[in-house]
Formats: C-alpha cells, sequence, structure tokens
C-alpha cells in the first residue's frame, strides 16, 4: 500500500493493520481445525473489537485473564463454550461474571484461586469447568519478562504440586476437572521447549488416570515466536502438526493460545520525523511516535525494523530513533541507518501484538487512531483519544 497516499488524510502517529494477513494467519492454524482441536486467540495481543470479531468469524475462540477482556469478546458475540479464562489473580467478580457468561474453563494458577472458584460456583449453583495450569520448569530463550514457565516466574502451580492440587480440586463440590494447561512464555523460536513440557506433563496425565481423573483436554498455551529481524521461527504447521503427532496416544482435545503469532507481522504504526537533531555524540531522529504508543522497545528491548516511506539517494548516518516523551527510555530504535528529512514518515513493522493494547496516553499523548486495511478499504477501528476523554475521569 502507497503509505504516503494513505497518510494524507490521516493525523500520525497511527496503527495500520491488514486484513488479508491477518486472515492468513489465522487460516494457518485454522486449517488444522477438528473436533480435537481447539484455538483461543490469546486477546491481550491485539484487543481491538473488529479485530476480534474478524477472529471469531473465522472460528476462533478465545483466552482472556480479565473481566474487560471477557466482557469485549462476549460484547463481538462470541460463542463462550470457546473460552477460556487464565491469569493469576482472577477477583471474585470476574470469577462470578464468567461463570455467568458460561465460559467453557478456568484455567487455575494456585490453591486460593480453585477455591475462589469453587465458592462462587456454589453461590450460584453452578459448576464451574476447571483446567490447572502446571509450571513445567522449562528454560525458554526469550527475553526474561516474557518467560512464564520457570520455577521463579509467578505462573502456574509447581510441576511436584500438581497431582496434589489436582486431587483437592477433585474434592470440592462445584468444580468439574476438565483439562491441565501450561504456557511457558512468548516469542518463543524453538520447539524444544514445548516438547520437553509435553513429556512432563503426559507423565503427570498418566499420573492422573491412576487417581481416576480423566481429562478431556490439555492447553499448550501460546507463544510461538515471529520474525522481527533475522530469527529462525518456528513454522505455524510444523509446530501445530508435533504437537497433535506427540498427543495422538492420549485421545485429548488439544487447546492451543496464540497471540503474537496470529496479529505481530499484521500491523504497522507509522508515524512522521518531527526533528532531527545531531550533536557530536549522537544523532536523533525525534518521531511523532513514542514509548506512549508503542513500549516493547524500552520494555522489553525488542527490535522493530523502522522503515522510511520514501527512497532517497542522500547519505545514511546513524541514529537513535526517539519520541517526544520526556524519559530517556523514550526510543523506538537505537543507533539505525537511516537517511531521512524533517516531515518524512517511516513505519515501524510488525507492532499488531502488544502494540497498541500497551499503549498508555503518559504525558497526557492521546492514544492514537487505529485503522485496518480491508480488500484495499482503509477502515477506521478506533479514533484516537481526545483531550476530552482522557480528561472525563479526573474530578475537581
Ligand atoms: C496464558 C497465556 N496464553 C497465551 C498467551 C499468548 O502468547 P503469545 O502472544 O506469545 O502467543 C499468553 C501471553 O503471554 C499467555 O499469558
Amino acid at each position: 500500500m502507497d503509505i504516503d497516499k494513505i497518510s494524507k488524510n490521516l493525523t500520525t502517529p497511527y496503527y495500520l493493520y491488514s486484513e488479508n494477513l491477518i486472515k492468513e494467519n489465522i487460516n494457518s492454524y485454522m486449517k488444522h481445525a477438528s473436533e480435537n482441536t481447539l484455538f483461543c486467540y490469546s486477546v491481550k495481543a491485539n484487543s481491538n473489537l473488529s479485530i476480534l470479531k474478524l477472529i471469531a468469524s473465522m472460528g476462533m475462540g478465545f483466552d482472556v485473564v480479565s473481566r474487560g477482556e471477557l466482557f469485549r469478546v462476549m460484547t463481538i458475540g462470541a460463542d463462550p463454550k470457546k473460552i477460556v479464562y487464565s491469569g493469576v489473580g482472577k477477583g471474585k467478580d470476574e470469577i462470578k461474571y464468567a461463570l455467568e457468561c458460561g465460559i467453557l474453563c478456568f484455567n487455575v494458577e494456585s490453591e486460593g484461586e480453585l477455591h475462589a472458584i469453587n465458592e462462587q460456583a456454589s453461590a450460584i449453583n453452578c459448576t464451574a469447568n476447571v483446567s490447572i495450569r502446571v509450571n513445567p520448569d522449562v528454560t525458554v530463550e526469550t527475553h526474561p519478562y516474557i518467560s512464564t514457565g520457570m520455577k521463579e516466574n509467578k505462573f502456574g502451580i509447581p510441576y511436584k504440586n500438581a497431582l496434589d492440587i489436582y486431587l483437592k480440586a477433585s474434592k470440592l463440590q462445584s468444580l468439574k476437572i476438565i483439562g491441565i494447561d501450561f504456557h511457558i512464555g512468548s516469542q518463543i523460536t524453538s520447539i524444544g521447549p514445548y516438547l520437553d513440557s509435553l513429556k512432563s506433563i503426559k507423565a503427570l496425565i498418566h499420573e492422573l488416570k491412576k487417581e481416576n481423573i480423566e481429562l478431556s483436554h490439555i492447553d499448550v498455551g501460546g507463544g510461538l515466536g515471529i520474525k522481527y529481524k533475522d530469527e529462525n521461527i518456528i513454522n505455524k504447521d510444523v509446530f501445530i502438526s508435533t504437537i497433535i503427532d506427540e498427543l495422538n496416544d492420549l485421545n485429548i482435545t488439544i487447546l492451543f493460545e496464540p497471540g503474537r503469532s496470529v496479529v505481530g507481522d499484521c500491523g504497522i504504526l507509522v508515524s512522521q520525523v518531527q526533528y532531527i537533531k545531531e550533536t557530536d555524540d549522537k544523532n536523533f531522529l525525534i518521531l511523532d511516535a513514542s514509548m506512549s504508543e508503542l513500549i516493547r522497545p524500552p520494555l522489553y528491548d525488542a527490535y522493530h525494523n523502522i522503515t522510511p516511506v520514501y527512497k532517497k539517494e542522500s547519505m545514511y548516518k546513524n541514529y537513535d530513533i526517539v519520541g517526544p516523551v520526556c524519559e530517556s527510555a523514550d526510543f523506538l530504535g537505537k543507533n539505525r541507518p537511516m537517511n531521512v528529512d524533517v516531515s518524512d514518515l517511516v513505519v515501524v513493522e510488525d507492532v499488531g501484538a502488544y502494540g497498541f493494547v500497551l499503549s498508555s496516553n503518559y504525558n497526557t499523548r492521546p492514544k492514537p487512531a487505529e485503522y485496518i486495511i480491508s480488500n484495499g478499504n482503509i477502515n477506521i477501528i478506533r479514533s484516537a483519544d481526545t483531550l476530552d476523554q482522557i480528561l472525563a475521569n479526573e474530578l475537581l
């Protein structure tokens, strides 16, 4: 698409997604759909209602982690029987709301939560389906902030305690144990840690059988990495076929919770160069986009390609690409060879996941608009904040 032309009518910075690319990614999962698989898109990656609606229309269910995310998917008319609820700190109101919605199951992360769900279910006279999130203690090579399956992470029940928790759960009247799950991290680029996890999880399922606890599903979480720079990523087909083969002998439904790999490479952030500041020590490109719109670079040391929209013959220089926010952590890229001029447009690539959802109003900056390209048309799917909206909940 001609970003220059599109931008003539739009205010930078803005997010732009491609419907075709999202569909392509969904298809590469959904072609493996059967009565023994369920794909639950992880809403946290990108929770825009239009994108959720598109994802639901192609048959995926959802993985939510808050009342708010559940409210979003209920708003777009998602099938509650395809919704799983993850997260370490589900509040009582959140549990009650999820029970009222009739979700498929809770991924339970502590003994306390097991009791909280049991109490809420008993109070409204229903049975809650639960799956225990087990922490398989595997190491994944990713940023420490997005590794979740190691002993020191807050997520899941330690492997060695899992059997005991299942036995305790089996005694609670208002719970029905239906599954087991793990999620070992995000932006994972090798299949080894999944296979290691499956090995221990299968051993546990075997132990559970001996205790007459039969599971109907195993949820392998999300985590598949995408190519931001030069990573070797796991092919989705290979990933799914390998997991299905690995679990073939169990005759069990397999759930997947992909997030980043559904939307990550389908979005860009378009921004304009405001100023160029060159000093003896460093050169800076100062954009109108900042860490308020995209916090992944300072938060996770994440790399995003930043590409000029116009091709120029002028010489390249190295720049730190920064925003207007008053923090030294406000950068989108460091030491990038660029040849741009003031008021040129640049595109920050692969921001479809954990981009807009992590944006903030820091420095009282309005969150940017989001657009989607569908069949060659640009449609707005969220307007930029107005300053009045930002101030609306404050009292004088
Ligand atoms: C429980 C759970 N499932 C799925 C995901 C999605 O992970 P990803 O976006 O890496 O596929 C996450 C993300 O952290 C998660 O916490």
